[in-house]
């Protein structure tokens, strides 16, 4: 396999997101980076990246963590899709921002990413997680939007399969 999930997660949404992707492609690998640091990333080619937005804009502590070996790892020629979670009630200027940071060290690195999503449905006044009127990635809310999710993570994992699973190298 060459495709596979890395997450963090404080309080267990991310978890869940990450292992609700992982069955609905084809139960790829998953990796907590809270438990596996930045090991193993580079070994994939094809990868989706979960990350919690905290303390007002914040990547989640463990991505935290990461951060100064996951700046040097080289995405030129993997494919990467993101998926987020954020709290759009209590944090709408800050909603979901996080995944901006990965986003942006992502390109600068020569990832293609894949997944961006319509902005549709969501109530906040701004996101550092759009670009071009849309979200980076996958945007999951477990505190207002939690009938969603199921639906999203499906309509999302049904775009990006072809590019994350039915890849060929
Ligand atoms: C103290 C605290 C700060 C938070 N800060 C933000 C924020 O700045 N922006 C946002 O969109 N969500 C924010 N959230 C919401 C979290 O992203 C949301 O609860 C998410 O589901 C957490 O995922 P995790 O438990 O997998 O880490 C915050 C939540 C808490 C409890």
């Amino acid at each position: 396999m060459t495709c596979a999930i890395f997450y963090a997660s404080k309080s267990g949404y991310a978890k869940e997101v990450a292992n609700k992707i992982s069955f609905a492609l084809d139960e790829i690998r998953v990796f907590d980076i809270g438990v596996t640091g930045s090991e193993y990333i580079s070994d994939y080619k094809h990868i989706i990246f979960g990350i919690p937005t905290w303390d007002h804009g914040q990547m989640q502590k463990d991505w935290q963590k990461i951060w100064d070996d996951f700046k040097h790892i080289d995405f030129k020629g993997k494919t990467v899709a993101i998926f987020g979670l954020g709290d759009q009630k209590k944090y709408p200027d800050e909603f979901a921002d996080a995944m901006r940071y990965v986003y942006d060290d992502l390109t600068k690195s020569g990832a293609t990413i894949v997944g961006f999503t319509s902005t549709q449905g969501y109530q906040f006044n701004q996101s550092k997680a759009v670009v071009d009127d849309k979200f980076v990635g996958l945007v999951i809310d477990e505190q207002n939007q939690p009938e969603l999710t199921n639906i999203r993570i499906k309509n999302w994992t049904d775009e990006i399969k072809a590019d994350i699973l039915h890849a060929t190298s």
